[in-house]
């Protein structure tokens, strides 16, 4: 399961008896890019424990080692980032190639608008479907211009431009990424850029771009809307980061834990900012017993210990309203729907036909195939729970180059009567190193 395969690796997951024991998740793979990011645009050396060591990240590794910085990791895991400063970026001599990560592709893409270099961006197949006219359309009114495949779709080439010109946008989607381009951009334009955001998206470059000492303001408006502006030719001073675990990556064994009989787990060291935390809170509506312990802050973020108890979980019917929250983990949450007691309708969820795979297609047909009765709707699906039944399983599970579909049935496998086979599990490198152990640790058997 490696990246270096170029083979599909499928395998086969089968019911597990009762999962038990105590876990740790990967770091948070939005703080590792974001860290890898800022460092790099800081003068001086920053330090970065608990990185995500996934494919995804250390596509921006390169990418940020490509276009001058100095990266590397001692002995304790520990990384070193000697940043070239904001303005300081270098024209890289071949292309950025991003892999499977839209978050790096974006991220960089305002990194580069508001710089004097010219940068072509290409992707695997995956990547090279998703849309990216919802970052060219405003880096392009900061002065940007770009090249693209049909569709403003990689491969593209990209010229920043320096002098950029600050903006005033309001995000026509809610996405941490396109409003993250933006104030990354935002960074070496001269003045103040605002972004509007009617839709709350995870905060995780507001905070880190203040604590890199970045002039950065957030404004709440009574229904919510969120005004944040950034005053451009900033200075970044280099930091100590530690990274806390990823919520999207605790989400797995949180829900196998949930739905296997009889399971107690405990995942340490989640994250657990309002802005991710949707699945905790859905979860425990559906019935789910989840108690987080030990509450406190790393790196900034509000970070804790759950406690997973398996539970006996009901049909649920989730306002769309809270996607943002968990924008990645709703395949994961449609396997403990498919468990629950009753039908599950979610909707408002066009969202999801744009990421790794869509993600409503791929497991609407996935979900089918192992047994369960689903209706793909335009802007979501409806689920009829088992009431905690085994499915049949079967496979194999069509995963698109999409790891977290890979996992959500990974899961599903754990709960099966004949087993559930993904066709490859590859794609689980770019987010999860350690996934496969981490259920075997604790009593899963594949
Ligand atoms: C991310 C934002 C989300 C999320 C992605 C990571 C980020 O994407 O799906 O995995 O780190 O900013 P969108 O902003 O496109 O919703």
């Amino acid at each position: 399961m490696t990246a270096s395969s170029d083979q599909p690796t499928p395998m086969t997951f089968t019911a597990a008896p009762a999962l038990s024991g105590s876990v740790t998740v990967p770091g948070d793979k939005s703080i590792s890019h974001r860290s890898l990011m800022l460092s790099a645009l800081a003068v001086g050396e920053s330090r970065v424990e608990g990185l995500l060591e996934g494919e995804d990240v250390l596509s921006t590794a390169a990418a940020m080692r490509a276009m001058g910085a100095d990266i590397g990791k001692d002995d304790e895991g520990i990384w070193h980032i000697h940043g070239v400063g904001v303005g300081g970026l270098l024209q890289p001599e071949t292309a950025l190639d991003m892999g499977n990560s839209g978050t790096s592709t974006r991220l960089l893409m305002g990194l580069v608008a508001s710089h004097g270099i010219t940068a072509t961006f290409i992707g695997d197949a995956s990547l090279s479907k998703r849309p990216m006219a919802r970052v060219t359309e405003p880096l392009s009114r900061m002065g940007a211009s770009f090249t693209t495949s049909p569709g403003e779709r990689l491969p593209l080439t990209m010229r920043g431009a320096c002098p950029a010109v600050p903006l005033d946008y309001r995000l026509p989607v809610a996405s941490a990424q396109v409003k993250s381009a933006i104030l990354l951009a935002g960074l070496n334009a001269p003045g103040i850029t605002r972004v509007v955001e009617p839709i709350p998206t995870r905060d995780h470059s507001e905070r880190m771009l203040k604590g890199f000492g970045a002039d950065l303001d957030v404004e709440v408006e009574a229904d919510g809307t969120r005004i944040i502006t950034l005053k451009g030719e900033a200075e970044l001073r280099p930091q100590s980061i530690t990274v806390p675990g990823d919520p999207s990556s605790a989400a797995f064994p949180m829900v196998a834990a949930l739905l296997v009989p009889g399971s107690r787990v405990t995942i340490t060291n989640v994250g657990l900012n309002t802005t991710r935390a949707g699945l905790v809170d859905l979860l425990r509506e559906m019935g789910g017993n989840i108690v987080i312990e030990n509450p406190r802050e790393v790196g900034g973020e509000p970070v804790g210990d759950l406690v997973i108890t398996a539970s006996a979980l009901k049909g649920v019917e989730p306002d769309p309203a809270r996607a943002p929250s968990m924008i990645d983990e709703y395949p994961v949450a449609f396997i403990a729907a498919a468990f629950a007691e009753g039908r599950s309708t979610f909707r408002g969820l066009e969202e999801l036909r744009v990421k790794e795979s869509d993600r409503i297609a791929t497991m609407a047909t996935g979900l089918r195939a192992i047994g369960v009765t689903v209706e793909e709707l335009e802007d979501g699906i409806a689920i009829e729970g088992s009431g905690g039944a085994l499915l049949p399983g079967g496979g194999p599970i069509a995963t698109k180059l999409d790891h977290r579909i890979a996992m959500s049935f990974a899961v599903a496998g754990l709960l099966s009567k004949n087993g559930v086979t993904i066709d490859d599990m590859r794609p689980v490198a770019t987010s999860f190193p350690g996934f496969i152990a981490l259920l075997q640790s604790l009593g899963a058997m594949i």
